[in-house]
């Protein structure tokens, strides 16, 4: 079954479900990434500070689907934040992918210590326009971060990929993203297994005959955000995929956002960088 896609503020559209390759070794990540789309994954969520930018290009070639048909995701690293140190960045991006466009960067991190997303935004904007990059984004921006990027620039993210998954549930920004058109894309999606042992989880996996980890990808799914699993394992990225065959009540929704404790597994973005 295809993945469904979710509708950009910018007339583009992004598979909902994904491959995540955060930490996934340079060696491994073509056959990691050939694999997945062979699986019938269409989404990619790279970034250059993971290393394997080649690996994903290389991934893509070596999968024989037409380059059209994948949608590829890189970010801009936060020490290259700025005007021209973006439009290198993106570059260098494109080279070590053996791509000529991206369909969608990102800025990493907001980094309001540098003070520099809003130039770095106007980079990313020149790049749209010109046609190397087709979409463009943002990850881990707060509310106020968002406030003064669309104030001063005049230009809505389509995307804003943020920490979420059932201990981190991010209802207020999610509303936030809902009112500007903004699509929520869920990183660590799966929380570090933290919540598979939940009742509400455990109980929804007991009644649908899927995992737990189907379960929470099936949440963020029905939350209606994007979503970018990272596995190296044929089985579990087969698994991954395998969720839009099934529905969770709005019961088991409501349980399993009421594992909300609000608690972060990775920075905080007003302190980091
Ligand atoms: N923008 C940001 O700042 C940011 C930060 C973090 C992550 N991300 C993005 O989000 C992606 C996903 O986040 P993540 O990689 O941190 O974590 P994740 O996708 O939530 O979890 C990955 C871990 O879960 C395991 N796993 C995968 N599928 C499983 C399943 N079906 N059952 C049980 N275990 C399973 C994986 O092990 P195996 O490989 O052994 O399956 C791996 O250890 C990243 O790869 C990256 O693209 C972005």
């Amino acid at each position: 079954m295809p993945t469904p896609t979710l509708a950009l503020n910018d007339g583009n559209r992004i598979p909902q479900v994904g491959l995540g390759i955060w930490q996934v070794p340079a060696a491994d990540t073509a056959r990691v990434v050939s694999d997945a789309i062979g699986l019938g994954y269409r989404l990619i969520d790279g970034a250059a500070i993971y290393g394997n930018e080649a690996g994903l290009g290389d991934g893509l070639r070596r999968s024989g689907v037409p380059r059209d048909q994948v949608f590829v995701t890189t970010k801009v690293w936060n020490d290259r934040q700025g005007h021209d140190s973006t439009l290198r960045a993106v570059e260098e991006s494109l080279t070590r992918l053996g791509l000529d466009r991206i369909d969608l960067c990102l800025i990493h991190w907001p980094c309001p210590a540098v003070n520099r997303y809003v130039d770095t935004w106007r980079a990313l904007i020149r790049l749209r326009d010109e046609g190397r990059i087709r979409s463009i984004g943002v990850s881990n921006f707060m509310p106020d971060h968002l406030e003064r990027l669309i104030g001063e620039s005049g230009v809505i993210p389509v995307l804003n990929q943020i920490e979420l998954h059932p201990s981190l549930v991010q209802a207020d920004l999610r509303k936030m993203h809902d009112t500007l058109g903004i699509v929520t894309q869920s990183w660590t999606p799966l929380g570090k297994s933290l919540s598979f042992d939940a009742p509400p989880v455990r109980d929804a996996a007991a009644r649908t005959g899927r995992s737990p980890a189907q379960v929470i990808l099936r949440w963020h799914v029905q939350l209606g955000c994007s979503v970018i699993p990272r596995s190296t394992n044929a089985a579990r990225l087969a698994e991954n995929l395998a969720i839009c065959d099934f529905t969770l009540t709005p019961d088991e929704m409501a349980a399993i956002c009421a594992l909300d404790t609000g608690e972060r597994t990775g920075p905080n973005p007003h302190d980091f960088g």
